[in-house]
């Protein structure tokens, strides 16, 4: 049932402050401040290498993941789409802990993946939405999102249903090898309980999100950029613009722009550039300032320090909540999916069902 919403899809995107609740509820005790739940059965202990496997939105989730595993775990990681990964001689260890995420847990050539690894790794652990799926039953541990039913063939819950997963996870594995010590562990819990109430200030930015939305309605091509954390948001965003509303649509890591996308760049091309501030922003802005100088339409999304120090630069903003950098992802894929979903409606595309593509992909 939609509800008051014309499509699932628009459900889904504003369920998300209720399913992030419901997640980080099952992975956080905030009177502790400290991780709990289900994460207690996952040990990382002498673990020496993450491997991170998925297709689809999920394989983008797992890119944001391997910037969290970095940072908090100083784990090395092995990222890569299930359909290569699996026919790939990728040599595995005992001390590899292998992670596969998706939604539907039924996905082909990730199950085949999960095949490929088991026995041969310290430990299978699935991050699934449906606990009941092939996926989950042949992983030694299963993490759920808890993200509800997604009807809707974009992933839009789920994805940050399983950025939430791998933050809580990454925070896991650091605290498990002794690099994240009690306060760190704290203040990190702190903020990603936090996310539910941003996500929902998020939210409400949808009617200037539409606005930009109507600006790229006529476009052929669309350009979507990110640093760091923000460059696989970047990759997903193109994603969910290119299957409902069929306009082409690339993702690049900001700095990779000059090294062959920018001969795109004129003024029928949309340019989405995700930026928070910190240290990357003047880097990112760089980027932004050179696509400008070949006539791009910019629409900047950031954050309120961002927006002072981007100086008006671009023809539209969209300031998103502050949230410490590395959490920058959940809120900036609020904006992205709502972005994807207007032009959608304005072309008047089958959101829900989009062409050629199913919710699950059972073949290879
Ligand atoms: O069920 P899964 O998470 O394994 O599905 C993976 C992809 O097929 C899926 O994310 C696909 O890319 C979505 N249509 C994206 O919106």
């Amino acid at each position: 049932d939609k509800g008051e919403h014309k499509h699932f899809m628009h459900k889904e995107i504003h369920e998300q402050p209720a399913s992030l609740a419901r997640v980080f509820g099952s992975l956080i005790d905030l009177q502790k401040g400290r991780l709990s739940g289900d994460l207690d059965k996952v040990d990382f202990s002498g673990v020496r290498r993450v491997v991170l496997v998925a297709c689809g939105t999920a394989y983008y989730a797992a890119s944001v993941a391997k910037y969290w595993f970095e940072e908090f775990a100083d784990l090395p990681v092995e990222l890569d789409v299930a359909s290569e990964f699996r026919y790939r001689s990728t040599p595995l260890r005992d001390d590899d802990m292998a992670i596969f995420v998706s939604q539907s847990g039924e996905t082909a050539d990730t199950l085949a993946a999960v095949r490929h690894v088991k026995g041969r790794v310290r430990a299978v652990l699935a991050v699934v939405n449906v606990p009941t799926s092939s996926i989950a039953r042949e992983a030694d541990h299963v993490l759920e999102i808890l993200a509800g039913p997604e009807i809707g063939v974009a992933s839009t819950k789920a994805y940050v249903g399983q950025l939430a997963l791998l933050a809580a996870l990454a925070l896991k594995a650091g605290k498990d090898n002794g690099l994240v010590g009690t306060d760190a562990e704290t203040s990190l819990a702190v903020a990603m309980a936090a996310l539910p109430r941003l996500v929902s200030e998020t939210l409400s930015l949808e009617p200037m999100v539409q606005q930009v939305a109507a600006t790229m309605v006529s476009a052929r091509d669309t350009l979507f950029l990110g640093r760091g954390v923000l460059a696989p948001l970047a990759f997903e965003a193109a994603l969910k613009l290119k299957e409902i509303s069929y306009i082409h649509a690339e993702g690049y890591a900001a700095g990779e722009l000059k090294h062959g996308p920018i001969a795109l760049i004129d003024e029928h091309v949309p340019v989405i550039v995700f930026a928070s501030s910190g240290p990357l922003f003047e880097k990112t802005i760089s980027n932004v300032q050179e696509v400008i100088a070949r006539g791009a339409r910019v629409t900047l999304i950031t954050d309120p320090q961002g927006a002072v120090l981007a100086k008006g630069i671009g023809d539209h903003m969209l300031i998103v909540p502050a949230v410490r950098e590395e959490l920058a992802p959940f809120v900036h894929s609020i904006v992205a999916q709502l972005l994807a979903y207007h032009v959608a409606v304005l072309k008047g595309t089958d959101v829900d069902q989009p062409r050629n593509l199913a919710k699950s992909v059972t073949v290879e």
